[in-house]
């Protein structure tokens, strides 16, 4: 009889050094935690305040200087804190400031406590460089209430080394800025991709220890069937009629996909009302199921007034949309019902607000609400555009995000007795050519984690530039390892536009890869496994793999054996860290 011994154990890591060509480096620990919520007691100051001089102001203002006008000054709370009110401003960046030095190329995480006198409004934190031009990096905003501290968590990568003026903007400037624990932690590229990896080490493997007792100098190959974090690529209806671009996506393993426009409004109701095909899309979801491939539907409703179905009149009244938008609900979900794992309900409802604009404040959260009682299996995204790759952007801010997320959850809840609804954060993840700004894109990401609701990248696209291959890479890399990113989906040019900006591979080259489509194989091989593994037990009879999770065959080879075709099927997940036990049945191997 044969037994094999499943140990697998939560790794709980954390490493204050690496190896990096034999030399010891210490990385600081990446501080993950964020809350999107306005706090009575809020916490200690990250990372000791990183670069920061007196940072949590127990000294005063000292250290800290007044960026053109205005009045700094020291407060302190009832039960002791001491922190910084800045009053009496004229232009949005006066304020409270301190000078500090970027080395380029370092990210630098950032974060704040924000409290405004009166009101709500808008905090930005700004870099501004010295060199007269009125350059500045942009790192962040958050809205600011009266009555408590809301956390403003952001970060820039340095472009330049030198000096820079750290400063608040606001443009109201009748209410007075009280800022506490501020902290600047720089790290640089290689400590950025240690926090992945140690992340990764985490939160999407596992260190499974296997045991032969009677037969120690037996192996075991293992392999991976079903990779546990979805990783996909957006599909146009090409796929239908086109040989090649069809094998191409099956052989890339995409386990996941959007329909570029074949599910939208505008594509299954074209030129007139009431003239809905499905033609389409019904086969491309055909084909997907009949090769195990998820689909995302995309999406229900888009609050750009610029995707509007075609025959929607300029005059429409808010009556006959609400009726047309119902009819929309009961055509399209009813219709892919329990076959979509997502739905984006209302897309770019930040950016944009056609249905708002005509049926009220809660137009969105009306449709979230309408298309759960449709089908309650889909998870229902927001899709967003900006939030977490550009950091100016006013619109989809971080901030704004989890307002309108949460308006859509808490109306739900009040009219449906406090029943939750199934929310996704959907994240476009489209970056303009240049160096990305991953410390606001980690920060972001903590950021939204926060409120519990998996996250998805799902539109990743990184525009033609230099570095553009790297840069997508990077994305993704920083989207895997986040704890927070539960699947993403790229988004790349179609191989069949006449211009590609990201396409991942040639048609004028028989369908050859191109560099971002060698990004995306070998992230997609490295994270599969899929290669055969064959490990040897050790004296004890002992073996040891840190697999991704996900699902695995373990076939044991006797060297006296001929043939062992019995497969063993585990499932490595994120909570087997207990003792598993397996027993193989020595019949199952022909001696
Ligand atoms: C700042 O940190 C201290 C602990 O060091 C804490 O007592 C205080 O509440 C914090 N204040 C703010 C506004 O974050
Ligand atoms: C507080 O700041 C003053 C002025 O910069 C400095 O002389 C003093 O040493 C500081 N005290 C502490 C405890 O940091
Ligand atoms: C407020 O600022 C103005 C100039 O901007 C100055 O004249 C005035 O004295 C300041 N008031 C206080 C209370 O500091
Ligand atoms: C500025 O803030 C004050 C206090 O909240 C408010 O009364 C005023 O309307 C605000 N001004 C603007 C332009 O928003
Ligand atoms: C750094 O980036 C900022 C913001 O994009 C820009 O204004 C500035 O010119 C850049 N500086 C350098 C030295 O590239
Ligand atoms: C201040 O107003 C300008 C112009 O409307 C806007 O672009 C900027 O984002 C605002 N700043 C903040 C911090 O809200
Ligand atoms: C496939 O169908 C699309 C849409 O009808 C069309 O544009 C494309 O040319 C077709 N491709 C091939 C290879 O037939
Ligand atoms: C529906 O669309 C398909 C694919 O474009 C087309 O072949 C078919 O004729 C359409 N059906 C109707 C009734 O228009
Ligand atoms: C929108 O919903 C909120 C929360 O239920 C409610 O207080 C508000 O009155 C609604 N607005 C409109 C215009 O119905």
């Amino acid at each position: 009889m044969k037994i094999i011994s499943f140990l697998l154990w939560h790794a709980s890591f954390l490493l204050l050094a690496f190896f990096n060509n034999g030399v010891i480096i210490h990385a600081l620990p990446y501080d993950y935690s964020a809350t999107t919520e306005c706090l009575k007691e809020p916490w200690k100051v990250q990372y000791g305040g990183g670069i920061i001089q007196n940072p949590e102001f127990n000294n005063g203002t000292a250290k800290w200087t007044v960026f053109r006008q205005g009045k700094i000054q020291e407060r302190i709370t009832r039960n002791g804190n001491k922190f910084i009110a800045a009053s009496n401003r004229t232009h949005p960046s006066d304020g409270l400031s301190q000078r500090v030095f970027l080395v380029k190329g370092k990210l630098y995480a950032f974060s704040a406590w924000i409290q405004i006198s009166q009101g709500s409004e808008i905090i930005a934190v700004k870099f501004r460089s010295q060199s007269g031009g009125g350059d500045y990096l942009h790192g962040g905003t958050v809205i600011a209430e009266q009555g408590c501290w809301s956390m403003l968590k952001g970060g820039v990568v340095a472009n330049l080394s030198g000096l820079v003026d750290l400063t608040f903007e606001t443009n109201n400037t009748s209410v007075e800025v009280w800022i506490d624990n501020v902290s600047l932690q720089p790290f640089t590229a290689k400590e950025w991709r240690f926090h992945q990896e140690t992340t990764i080490a985490k939160v999407r493997k596992r260190k499974v220890k296997f045991q032969v007792t009677n037969k120690l100098d037996a192996k075991i190959t293992l392999k991976q069937t079903q990779a546990d974090f979805p990783i996909g690529c957006e599909m146009n209806l090409n796929v239908l009629n086109n040989t090649k671009y069809r094998d191409w996506f099956i052989a890339s393993k995409f386990s996941v996909t959007t329909f570029a426009n074949e599910m939208k409004w505008y594509f299954t109701e074209k030129k007139t009302q009431g003239n809905e095909n499905y033609t389409i899309p019904d086969a491309m979801l055909q084909f997907c199921e009949q090769n195990n491939i998820a689909v995302r539907g995309h999406n229900i409703i888009w609050d750009d007034p610029n995707h509007q179905p075609t025959w929607f009149s300029s005059k429409i009244n808010p009556e006959e949309l609400r009726k047309l938008v119902e009819k929309r609900l009961t055509s399209v979900v009813p219709r892919y019902k329990g076959r979509l794992i997502h739905w984006d309900v209302v897309n770019e409802n930040l950016h944009f607000s056609f249905y708002e604009d005509k049926l009220g404040e809660n137009a969105s959260a009306e449709i979230y609400g309408r298309a759960h009682e449709l089908d309650e299996k889909p998870i229902l995204f927001m899709n967003e555009y900006s939030t977490i790759e550009v950091s100016k952007d006013v619109a989809a801010k971080p901030a704004n995000y989890a307002r309108k997320l949460n308006n859509i959850v808490s109306y739900y809840m009040e009219r449906n007795g406090g029943k939750m609804l199934p929310m996704g954060i959907g994240l476009q993840s489209r970056f303009a050519p240049g160096q990305p700004n991953f410390a606001y894109m980690r920060a972001g990401l903590d950021y939204l984690a926060s409120l519990g609701f998996p996250i998805w990248l799902t539109e990743v696209f990184v525009d033609a530039g230099e570095n553009q291959a790297k840069y997508l890479d990077e994305v993704l890399r920083e989207g895997y390892a986040h704890p927070g990113v539960k699947g993403i989906v790229i988004w790349p040019t179609s191989p069949f536009s006449k211009e590609c900006k990201m396409c991942l591979i040639d048609v004028n080259q028989n369908f050859k890869s191109t560099p971002t489509g060698d990004v995306v194989n070998k992230l997609i091989s490295e994270l599969r496994n899929s290669k055969e593994m064959e490990i040897s037990a050790d004296e004890q009879g002992l073996f040891e793999a840190v697999l991704p999770l996900g699902d695995y065959e373990v076939s044991l080879r006797n060297p006296e054996t001929i043939s062992c075709n019995n497969k063993l099927k585990i499932k490595v997940t994120e909570n087997s860290d207990n003792f598993v036990h397996v027993k193989l049945d020595h019949t199952s191997c022909v001696k």
